[in-house]
């Protein structure tokens, strides 16, 4: 069977057990401030795991794509270098909410391996949990795998092992895992598989984890009971691939082997010759969907947060083609095709997005390139300071910006290092990962107490297919003002670094407020979370931000009332809130704008608006010129003009409104029932959930102040709104009329500032003429001042000039003219008054002598300029024929000049007395 067949007989499977089949979510998590990637099949629907979602299928099957690269589940530096870790993987998943629980569990995985895909039940073993003093063993779970297989292959095993967690907070419960012997007989006899369970034997592995759902984990660490039981399993795909195709790696099915046949003819290398060279292969074929998926669900590599992880994964496995494989080029962009051969029929994401995929990789590669180059550079570097100072210990924080900033690992810095008969300090290293590694733990992660629960109508066990929420209904979109209970709030632990949370008081508690139903727009789609009060008779308190996580509605202040209790009037800041849907209705019109203008190719890749202004990423291949830029604004104002009507539909089904014409947007997750915003209905139709004015006219202006790249085929465009920007181009007025005042009102200001350009050019030719003449002459006033010492033509003076660059021209000139020439100049830079207040007087050194003179007379200009920088308090160097000096002493200048003749071994006597000329 192949991986796409496995992949449907599963889903086959559980369809006939009347199991709706959904797609993925995305596995790029937005607006999620505890998660930055889908980890485990269950994270989109731990609220209903909660009992806080209402249950729309209470059997549902899927195929999940999971990224495990951090927090609790991070398998990053395993990929590659054993055969069943994944950074992306695929999550095969049966759930059930509240309705079947073990039996069918345990029966239905049995039946899918053994009877569907004819897995030998000998092979196989199931663990259930051993219990401790607080958790009873799971004797059900043993119970009805002993109706099954034979007790010899049930193990009991450890809460490490058999009680499984999404995280340190949130649902969890007990679970059995069915584990796989794949070892051939012969080892199989040697070696009881029983005894190999959880020993990271790599052809004894886990592949299915059925997990009963039972317990909510809170803060404090106690456990608390859920009021249903669910089902939530994970079967590994990869491995299942694996196993049914009866190979002995993940990376030996069809999922992965298309992508390392690529790789090879790409590298002229060959799988499994050499072990670095089938890591690196392994890593670049693992890596390659992560980055791809990423990208098809609109994460591009970037500087930061979920971006920035992206980046890295990227940046690995171009490290890993650069050092082991030899590859000093884009390659990695080359296997998009592959993947898609290989994906695009469970994923069409990967196949809309190929081209994208493939640009914005590439470019990526190229970047990467560079600053490995660069990387490398400064490593070379480094090794001769080092050198110099007769040390022989490299500090950990270089190699630490090396590996961070230039992705070198630690490996090859210390392998370059000992070439050289140097180490490093590896201490110093460890403390700066440990430091990176809580600092990226912060700006992923929110740790928080537990809700405390004020008034909370019980939330009865909701009957099948419906389930009413009681928390959190937005009331925004028609009130800006509302009558509210505080129904729980929790206290946030402020981390350093994150920065979302920081509130007012930087380092003091924070406090997260849930209300019954609020006005307040919790941040999503790009929109900024609104502001506000929350205000009672006796207090009146500042909500700063308001944020959504799953489908609470959050509300940050600083300070809680004192009386919790009462009713309070919750009270969004209006201007804000008006002035950012002034530009969030904008967005909407640009984005109809862009497609007119430009083409329909263009797709939104990310918004964001807040009060002050919008930003709108789309994908285009090239810069969007003046002329279109202008054409895009004259659209939007115009439609601005029309003072359309907004018309909305709420709650429509998600099919009815894609007929209507609005655009899904890949990486987006839609439910079922969809919000659609109308701006004429031959113009804007966008699914979003946004708030917005009322007609357009409210938006009064827009007006485009930048347009730019943020990677490979994606542009941006930010724009301002109404008064912001009536304010911009008055300020644009008054930097005119200013202008108009300086050239003395001209009828024709471009044609006037053309006229003085022009003029400044003239003059500057004319100073640059008269500079080659000032230099001629002053050449030939010193080579009048050379003096013959033992054959050697030497020139010894001190000068004045107004740039380091004039010394060099002279030295190059008098380099052509003169034979067995030894030149040391002193210079003073004449320096413009305000420069020389700021940064003091300049004094410059230059010695250049012919090349003869350096081979016969062993006489260095490096060295010897080192050396009398010193008079001057400054240093430099250069080559053994030219070399420059620069200090902050010009007084220093002539006993610089009277070392360099000492080491010449001419007597003061002998010598031309060093006179001053001036160069200017
Ligand atoms: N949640 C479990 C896991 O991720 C089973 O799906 O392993």
């Amino acid at each position: 069977m192949n991986s796409n067949q496995i992949r449907k007989a599963f889903l086959d499977f559980f369809s006939s057990r009347q199991h709706q089949i959904i797609f993925s979510a995305p596995m790029v998590i937005k607006n999620d401030p505890s998660l930055m990637f889908t980890n485990a099949g269950m994270n989109q629907f731990k609220d209903i795991f909660l009992g806080n979602s209402p249950v729309k299928y209470n059997r549902i099957a899927n195929s999940q794509k999971c990224l495990r690269v951090s927090g609790k589940h991070n398998d990053l530096e395993q990929v590659g270098h054993d055969t069943y870790h994944h950074t992306m993987f695929e999550m095969l998943g049966n759930w059930s909410f509240g309705d079947y629980f073990k039996k069918e569990a345990i029966q239905w995985a049995y039946e899918f391996l053994v009877d569907v895909l004819k897995i030998p039940e000998d092979r196989l073993y199931a663990t259930v949990l051993e219990g401790n003093k607080n958790i009873e063993a799971d004797n059900e779970a043993y119970k009805y795998w002993a109706e099954i297989i034979a007790q010899e292959r049930i193990i009991y095993g450890s809460m490490k092992d058999n009680f499984w967690e999404m995280g340190d907070t949130g649902p969890c419960g007990p679970c059995s895992e069915i584990h796989i012997d794949i070892r051939d007989d012969k080892e199989r006899k040697k070696i009881d598989g029983k005894s190999l369970i959880n020993k990271a034997h790599p052809q004894v592995i886990e592949i299915w984890n059925l997990v009963f759902i039972q317990y909510n984990r809170k803060a404090n660490g106690t456990l608390e009971n859920l009021q249903q039981k669910h089902i939530d399993t994970g079967l590994g795909f990869e491995r299942l691939c694996m196993v049914v195709q009866n190979k002995r790696a993940n990376y030996d099915t069809d999922l992965f082997q298309p992508l390392i046949r690529e790789i090879e003819i790409i590298s002229s290398q060959k799988y499994g010759n050499n072990k670095n060279v089938k890591i690196a292969m392994r890593v670049i074929a693992d890596h390659i969907r992560a980055v791809a998926f990423a990208i098809a669900d609109g994460q591009l590599p970037s500087n930061n947060k979920a971006g920035y992880v992206i980046r890295r994964i990227l940046r690995r496995a171009i490290r890993y083609g650069y050092t082991f494989l030899n590859i000093d080029e884009p390659f990695i962009n080359k296997l998009v095709p592959v993947l898609v051969n290989t994906m695009a029929d469970a994923y069409p994401e990967l196949k809309s997005q190929q081209q994208l995929i493939q640009n914005v990789i590439r470019e990526e590669e190229l970047a990467f390139l560079r600053t490995l180059h660069t990387g490398i550079n400064l490593l070379d570097g480094i090794i001769n300071k080092t050198k110099d100072k007769k040390n022989t210990v490299v500090s950990g924080k270089i190699a630490f910006e090396l590996y961070d900033t230039y992705g070198f690992p630690l490996d090859l810095t210390e392998l370059i290092l000992k070439e050289n008969n140097l180490i490093l300090n590896k201490d110093e290293f460890a403390q700066e990962m440990l430091a990176q590694k809580t600092r990226s733990y912060d700006a992923a992660s929110i740790e928080t107490e537990d809700w405390i629960e004020l008034k909370r109508s019980p939330t009865p066990a909701l009957p099948k297919g419906e389930g009413v929420i009681k928390e959190s209904e937005f009331v925004g979109y028609e009130n800006l003002e509302y009558n509210v209970k505080i129904v729980k709030y929790r206290k946030v632990k402020p981390r350093y670094g994150r920065s979302s949370l920081q509130g007012k008081q930087k380092g003091k508690d924070v406090f997260q407020i849930v209300l019954a139903q609020t006005p307040f727009y919790a941040e999503s789609g790009g929109q900024v979370g609104d502001e506000g009060y929350l205000i009672s008779k006796t207090s009146k308190i500042k909500i700063y931000d308001t944020q959504k996580e799953s489908n609470l509605i959050i509300h940050y202040a600083d300070e809680l009332p004192a009386d919790l209790s009462q009713t309070f009037v919750a009270k969004v800041d209006v201007e804000k809130r008006i002035l950012t849907e002034n530009n969030h209705s904008a967005t909407h019109l640009l984005h109809s704008a862009l497609r007119q203008v430009l083409g329909s190719h263009v797709e939104q890749k990310g918004s964001f608006v807040n009060p002050e202004y919008l930003r709108f990423d789309f994908s285009h291949f090239r810069k969007v010129t003046d002329e279109e830029l202008a054409s895009i604004e004259m659209i939007v104002n115009k439609k601005i003009r029309e003072n359309i009507s907004q018309t909305d539909y709420s709650d429509i089904p998600f099919e009815e409104a894609r007929k209507m014409g609005a655009i899904a947007l890949f990486g987006e997750k839609y439910e079922e029932k969809v919000r659609v915003i109308i701006f004429d209905k031959d113009f804007s139709i966008e699914l979003c959930g946004g708030t917005h004015v009322k007609a357009t006219g409210q938006i009064g202006l827009f007006k485009i102040i930048s347009e730019s790249a943020i990677a490979a085929g994606i542009r941006r465009i930010e724009a301002i709104t109404a008064s912001k920007a009536e304010q911009y181009i008055n300020d644009q007025l008054h930097i005119i009329n200013d202008i108009k005042q300086l050239l003395k009102a001209p009828k024709d200001l471009s044609k006037s500032i053309e006229n003085l350009l022009n003029e400044n050019i003239a003059l500057n030719k004319q100073i640059a003429r008269f500079g080659k003449e000032k230099l001629k002459n002053l050449t030939n006033e010193l080579i009048n001042k050379i003096q013959v010492v033992s054959g050697i033509n030497l020139i010894a003076e001190n000068i004045t000039v107004d740039s380091a660059d004039t010394v060099k021209d002279l030295a190059f000139q008098l380099k052509n003219k003169v034979n067995n020439l030894f030149l040391v100049l002193g210079a003073e830079i004449n320096l413009p008054a305000e420069a020389l207040a700021q940064a003091g007087r300049k004094a410059n050194l230059t010695i250049m002598i012919s090349e003869n003179l350096v081979k016969d007379k062993k006489l260095n200009a490096n060295t010897i300029i080192r050396e009398i920088a010193k008079e001057i308090n400054g240093g430099g160097g250069g080559q053994d024929f030219y070399a420059t000096a620069g200090g902050k002493n010009p007084e220093g200048l002539p006993r610089a000049i009277e070392r360099v003749k000492k080491i010449l071994k001419i007597s003061r006597q002998s010598a031309v007395g060093s006179r001053q000329i001036r160069w200017s």
